[in-house]
């Protein structure tokens, strides 16, 4: 095990670490996909109840809430967010404790952090906050889809903060991001349709070609970041799947495009997708096409605001030391469906630190990846910490 970092060995007892390894080794070996988070659900509730925590109930099918009493009744009630879904990969880290199931896998570090929120709730039955915490446990966040489940299930009435973390092996442990502003992108996507008419491949001018089209279209989507959006905001179009055709001798009638839009504030979202919708149509009525967009509003941009953040932050620096403290490494492109909380709730999402000293950077949703342990007890204290901060400040 590499060297602990101050305040947060002695947050722990050696016991408590030990549950805390086999619980996340549990999960890493039994991994589950989104919305089939039962075994998951099962485990980490016996987790919840054999440290005490009370009312330990499932919520938004798979996910799990619990309830940490805080010192004072009737003071205001903080959240702490953990998603625990795994993905559609074959795990080929070599790790004694590798997924037992085939082709599915904790490629994003979810098992860590589901035990860093199972860590929180035993810091947190130790040294309550001012008041009630709550303890949710988010299925479905790689489908995108937990976290409005659990909005909709009415299950973070009353909470006045929200807290949530990501493993992140561009820092090693110990190093935690706490930072305002843009932290995650918006992850919409779209499907455009090409209508035209189809002809022999020999006789190109009865035919409206969409294969042409569609080529114009990928290049001309291109022009959205590069002359419409204002070059100090960050964002993405990618064309990622094209279908068409079926014999190298005919044109055929259709083309399908899919791809993903991100953007890190509202004004480039909305602007990128109606500046996609808007160059999609031109350049098919210049081709004789038509088009059919669909968009999926996917997960909107985390924006840390101001005040919750410096709870974060000194919750960070205070348990870790102001090194600790760092800042985010480059703009995050990738979505994350904690942002439907912020919408409704004020809150941070960090990032915690996931490399071992002197290991290698590996990619997230990769076969390979895994987060270093050490970095569930550094997400349980600071997250912990966060809530006493936050409850401690709305009380006042
Ligand atoms: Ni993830």
């Amino acid at each position: 095990m590499t060297q602990l970092p101050w305040g947060i060995a002695e947050a722990f007892t050696s016991d408590e670490i030990a549950s805390l390894s086999t619980l996340r080794r549990d999960l890493h070996r039994h991994p589950e996909l989104s919305w089939h988070e039962e075994g998951t659900a099962t485990r980490l509730a016996s987790a919840l109840t054999s440290l005490g925590a009370s009312d330990v109930r499932r919520v938004a099918r798979t996910g799990l809430l619990a309830r940490i009493p805080g010192r004072r009744a009737g003071a205001p009630t903080v959240a702490i967010r953990g998603d625990i879904d795994a993905l559609p990969i074959q795990e080929t880290t070599g790790l004694p404790f590798s997924s037992e199931v085939a082709g599915v896998m904790h490629a994003c570090g979810h098992d860590i952090h589901a035990t860093w929120t199972v860590g929180a709730a035993m810091l947190l039955r130790k040294a309550p906050a001012e008041g009630d915490v709550l303890i949710l446990l988010q299925p479905a966040e790689e489908a995108a889809e937990g976290a409005a489940a659990v909005i909709e299930s009415g299950a973070l009435e009353g909470v006045t903060a929200i807290f949530g973390a990501h493993v992140d092996r561009r820092y090693e442990v110990g190093q935690v991001v706490a930072q305002e502003g843009p932290v995650a992108a918006s992850a919409d996507f779209f499907r455009i349709e090409l209508i035209g008419a189809g002809a022999h491949g020999a006789r190109p001018h009865e035919s409206a070609d969409p294969i042409v089209g569609a080529a114009m279209l990928i290049t001309a989507l291109q022009t959205l970041v590069s002359r419409r959006l204002d070059p100090a905001a960050p964002g993405v179009v990618t064309v990622a799947t094209i279908h068409a055709g079926t014999a190298d001798n005919i044109i055929p009638d259709r083309v399908l495009l899919t791809g993903t839009v991100r953007a890190v504030d509202a004004a480039s979202r909305a602007l990128l997708l109606e500046e996609l919708r808007h160059m999609t149509d031109r350049v098919a009525e210049a081709h004789h096409l038509v088009a059919r967009i669909t968009f999926d509003q996917g997960t909107p941009p985390i924006v840390n605001p101001a005040r919750p953040t410096a709870w974060a932050r000194e919750a960070v620096r205070a348990i870790l030391g102001p090194d600790a403290d760092v800042p985010l490494a480059g703009t995050n492109m990738g979505g994350e469906d904690f942002a439907f909380y912020l919408e409704r709730v004020p809150g941070c999402f960090l990032r915690i630190g996931a490399r071992e000293p002197g290991g290698a950077w590996l990619p997230a949703h990769s076969s390979n990846f895994y987060a270093a342990e050490e970095s569930a007890l550094v997400g349980a204290a600071v997250l912990a910490e966060t809530a006493r901060r936050a409850a401690a400040a709305l009380a006042t």
